[in-house]
């Protein structure tokens, strides 16, 4: 897959833990609780969301870096439901048509490098109807935190395993043809969360 970053995957879990301990885990949970039926976690990670799975049928959790994969598994072996991981990129999903209800993204588009192609696929990969749940930062309307932010990137993307924290991904899943629907912005707009369903 080209993806490897073994350190970032071995810090993630002690990196997010005091975010995951309050309101973002609060609010992850609440986002994957909404997930229904057959689930498909983009850009899986360490598989933060494979405990707070509440409504799935089934899990599979796709991510391209193997060192993430690793720290993944105890928590797929643990899941309530059928869950596997599989190393894979967003941007060439291997499953059939419609084969989803629901796809996770949780603080994965500022990751994945071809936001486009990501969404397209996600969208051949949900039956009708179903919705992509998303959980992720973004670039602040605010001007002077989104300067910031794009001034800050470089050096981020470096630190920490490719993320670029000045992304309009909201933007990009308009124009990829989802219908939005915001559940919630918060920290001067830099983190979003909602449903986006195939227009
Ligand atoms: C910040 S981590 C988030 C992990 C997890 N979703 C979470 O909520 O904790 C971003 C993840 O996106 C993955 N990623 C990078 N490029 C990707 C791609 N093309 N397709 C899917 N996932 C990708 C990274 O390997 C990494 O595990």
């Amino acid at each position: 897959m080209g993806i490897s970053h073994p350190v970032f995957a071995a810090l993630y879990d002690w990196l997010t833990w005091p975010a995951e301990r309050g309101a973002l885990g609060r609010r992850r949970a609440a986002l994957v609780a909404e997930g229904r039926g057959r689930i498909l976690d983009l850009g899986a990670g360490t598989g933060l969301n494979l405990p707070r799975l509440r409504a799935a049928q089934r899990y599979v959790g796709v991510e391209p870096d193997p060192a993430m994969l690793e720290q993944a598994r105890p928590r797929a072996a643990a899941a309530t439901v059928p869950a596997a991981l599989l190393l894979g990129r967003g941007e060439a999903l291997p499953f059939p048509d419609g084969a989803f209800d629901t796809v996770l993204a949780t603080l994965v588009f500022c990751t994945v490098p071809n936001i486009p192609a990501a969404l397209a696929e996600v969208r051949r990969v949900l039956r009708p109807g179903g919705a992509l749940l998303f959980l992720e930062h973004v670039r602040s309307p605010r001007r002077p935190l989104g300067a910031l932010q794009d001034a800050l990137t470089p050096l981020w993307r470096r630190c920490f395993g490719g993320c670029h924290p000045n992304r309009d991904t909201l933007n990009a899943f308009r124009d990829a043809g989802f219908a939005l629907e915001v559940a919630e912005r918060w920290a001067g707009g830099r983190w979003v969360r909602g449903a986006a369903r195939p227009e």
